[in-house]
């Protein structure tokens, strides 16, 4: 891993690359370090990813060349994470000095949400709310870039698997970097004004000399490649294997052959990945593929028709609707009614660290979410009340709804996993948080966890 991130700078293009061609991190770890060998570390080419998809994302705040930006220093891999690292949890970078990234994306809570609040308050005055629970940072090294028509790249599988990619609940950003400028200048986020603000406000911030230090003395110079660096930084920082990606689970132990699960987390993998019951696998993909472990997402974007939360206070007016894909934060889809109500596939790793879950944070309890599967279909007055079904996706939208397993049961049907099953799904969901210790490593550093406490 780590031949592939020396000179990570200059090779970050590839990176794109490989991550629109959605590689499994070793295969793209591989082909990077041939890449490496390959080329000099002289100024970059244009970029030479494939062809834009027929819709692309809007354009961005955020340059469009900036793997291009010349600096004076080329900073190494790790220089670069640790100054994203650093920057990430940096407060003064916001309009009210008191928000940074990590306090909506919480480490601790697998860079999700750190509380169980739908949306958190950002803005000057820290009162303006969200629109959207906060997704968890993890595991997004392979997501490909929005495209409307994904074929994945298996050889002999070519069925089209429909929308596919992008950050942020309706795909609309195609990169970490072009992601970040987002809750930067956001009015109810970080709320700055425009990038000439933060970087005025970074040249003042306890991270100024470490900007010098990775980018050169004079980056300040000029605000377009000090933003560049910024950004950059974050994106490095979110790429960072042990922090984002460190496949360190019970799950992954389990897949290894390091640690058997419980009979309860046994049964609710055979839940999960059962056709006729959970089929939860067919979207938050759970076997090794390709020799890569899963990601539990295929990064579809899917209408399943969660309910309106009205929590939320922008629902509060009974006009407003997130519908997705088609709008409104992303408006490259907006009048394409075939993109109504539809949501990208999270990925399910660290998915019990949140406290609140889906688009909408409509509920607060793992249980509950898993329940909205079981019974949607088979029992919807539980799920929206005796109002509307569906209540947060007009009629004419919801031709889109998915209806295959677990969906698609009439009413009265019995609901697709029994509340046994739906407790055995959720312990097997835990068994997906980063940071397991596999017992016989483990008897060791337990034991220190213990001495370590009991000093306190
Ligand atoms: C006030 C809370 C808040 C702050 C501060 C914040 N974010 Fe976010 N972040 C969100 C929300 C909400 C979303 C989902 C937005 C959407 O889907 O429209 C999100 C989405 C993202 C995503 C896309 C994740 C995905 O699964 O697609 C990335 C990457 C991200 N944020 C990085 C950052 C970085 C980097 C910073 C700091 C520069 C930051 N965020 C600051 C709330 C926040
Ligand atoms: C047809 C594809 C599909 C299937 C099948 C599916 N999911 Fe999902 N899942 C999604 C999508 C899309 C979302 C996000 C929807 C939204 O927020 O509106 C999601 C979100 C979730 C979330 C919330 C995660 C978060 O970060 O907030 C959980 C939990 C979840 N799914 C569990 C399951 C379980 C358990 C099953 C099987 C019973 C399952 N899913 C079956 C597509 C699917």
């Amino acid at each position: 891993m780590t031949r592939c991130h020396s000179g990570w700078l200059s090779r970050i293009e590839s990176l794109a690359v490989f991550r629109r061609l959605a590689l499994s991190p070793r295969l793209a770890c591989l082909l990077l370090s041939a890449a490496l060998a390959a080329l000099a570390l002289a100024p970059q080419p244009a970029r030479s990813a494939p062809s834009a998809p027929a819709v692309s994302a809007p354009a961005s705040a955020a340059p469009r060349s900036i793997y291009e930006t010349r600096f004076e220093r080329k900073p190494e891999f790790k220089t670069l994470v640790a100054l994203g690292r650093s920057l990430f949890s940096d407060r003064t970078l916001s309009a009210s000095g008191r928000v940074s990234c990590a306090s909506c994306h919480d480490p601790a809570h697998a860079y999700g949400p750190p509380n169980r609040l739908p949306v958190q308050r950002g803005g000057p005055a820290l009162n303006l709310p969200g629109l959207r629970a906060v997704p968890s940072l993890t595991y997004h090294q392979t997501l490909p870039n929005f495209q409307p028509h994904f074929f994945d790249n298996d050889g002999n599988d070519s069925e089209d698997q429909g929308p596919t990619g992008g950050l942020d609940w309706d795909g609309r950003a195609d990169s970490a970097h072009e992601q970040a400028a987002g809750p930067l200048l956001s009015p109810f986020e970080m709320a700055n004004k425009d990038n000439a603000a933060v970087v005025a406000k970074l040249k003042s911030s306890p991270n100024a000399a470490a900007m010098r230090d990775a980018f050169g003395a004079h980056v300040f110079d000029d605000a377009t490649r000090a933003w560049n660096g910024l950004l950059l930084a974050l994106e490095a920082f979110q790429q960072s294997p042990a922090d984002f990606y460190p496949y360190n689970s019970k799950y992954d132990a389990f897949l290894r052959g390091q640690v058997k699960l419980t009979p309860g987390e046994m049964r609710g993998l055979a839940a999960f990945n059962d056709k006729a019951r959970g089929n939860c696998a067919s979207c938050h993909i759970s076997a090794i593929k390709r020799g890569a472990f899963p990601q539990f997402t295929d990064f579809g974007l899917i209408a399943i028709g969660v309910p309106r939360n009205r929590t939320i206070p922008a629902n509060a007016k009974p006009g407003y609707r997130d519908l997705g894909a088609c709008g409104p934060l992303r408006t490259d889809l907006q009048g394409h009614d075939e993109y109504c109500g539809l949501f990208r596939t999270p990925s399910l790793r660290n998915v019990a660290t949140r406290g609140v879950f889906f688009h909408n944070g409509v509920y607060s309890s793992l249980e509950d979410a898993v329940r909205f599967y079981a019974l949607r279909d088979a029992d919807p007055k539980r799920v929206y009340g005796s109002g509307r079904r569906f209540d947060d996706l007009p009629q004419r939208y919801q031709a889109n709804l998915n209806k295959e397993a677990p969906f698609g049961r009439r009413a009265a049907d019995r609901p697709a996993l029994t509340e046994t099953e739906i407790a055995d799904v959720v312990a097997f969901l835990k068994t997906l948080n980063d940071g397991y210790v596999p017992p016989q490593a483990g008897s060791r550093a337990s034991g220190a966890a213990v001495a370590a406490a009991s000093k306190n």
